[in-house]
């Protein structure tokens, strides 16, 4: 693992927007695997600034997503479809048929988990994955105790999970209590994995991604066996390192 620390947030940002456009200046139709949070809300702003300027294009790349919460309809201000959508899709020149999200509002779930695993391999598999991490050690919503020969799937979601979340709603009990989410195996089939870290908060979390004996217990770390996997970490979450 090539791990980067970087001296702030904003320099991680800009780190991993770098990143990410020279994949795409590598392969003009990368398949683009994109992540939810807060913390890749500022790659997502580099990367909309990199287009207007004129730039980068989006043109002929597809983007799969890590997760989707089920029950609340797709254009509920708090799915992931419409955070997707009010940061990164609508602002770059992506045709909205390339940006696929795991449907949480499908009549049949089992059913779509599998047709968006299957879209994924025909697709022909994520080119550079982008992620972040849980502080109990969950990657996309794969919680503590995931297998991690798992592919998408549906999960409960872990109390700690619903409590990180739970900003963005008005109360907790608001937060939904499951989600479907790529499966660790399929994260793991991305040729390349970027792991966005910031903040005091995830230190120890980055710690145990690192150090911690690979184990369904803190699902990160299962990238410890990925071949191409960048971390950048901003010194806040590195400082247990
Ligand atoms: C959420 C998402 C994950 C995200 C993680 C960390 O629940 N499902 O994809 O990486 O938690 O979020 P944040 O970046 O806000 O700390």
């Amino acid at each position: 693992m090539d791990i980067q620390i970087c001296k702030n947030y904003e320099n991680l940002s800009t780190k991993a927007c770098a990143h990410v456009s020279g994949q795409i200046a590598k392969k003009e139709n990368s398949v683009l695997g994109l992540a939810t949070g807060g913390t890749p809300e500022g790659m997502y702003k580099k990367l909309v600034e990199q287009h207007r300027k004129g730039v980068l294009s989006f043109q002929q790349v597809t983007t799969f997503n890590l997760d989707e919460y089920i029950g609340l309809p797709a254009n509920h201000p708090l799915s992931y479809r419409v955070y997707m959508k009010d940061r990164f899709f609508s602002k770059v020149d992506l045709s909205v048929v390339n940006t696929h999200l795991p449907d949480g509002q499908a009549a049949d779930l089992t059913a779509e988990c599998a047709r968006y695993e299957a879209l994924l391999r025909e697709a022909g598999g994520v080119d550079i994955q982008v992620l972040g991490l849980g502080h109990n050690g969950h990657i996309g919503f794969n919680e503590p105790g995931t297998p991690f020969a798992s592919t998408t799937h549906i999960v409960e979601l872990d109390g700690k999970t619903r409590e990180a979340n739970a900003r963005y709603f008005d109360k907790k009990s608001d937060v939904p209590k499951k989600a479907i989410t790529m499966g660790i195996e399929t994260i793991l089939a991305a040729g390349e994995i970027l792991v966005l870290i910031s903040g005091a908060d995830k230190a120890e979390a980055l710690r145990d991604m690192l150090y911690r004996e690979m184990t369904t217990e803190f699902p990160a770390t299962a990238l410890q066996q990925h071949p191409n996997v960048t971390i950048l970490a901003d010194e806040q979450a590195a400082k247990s390192l």
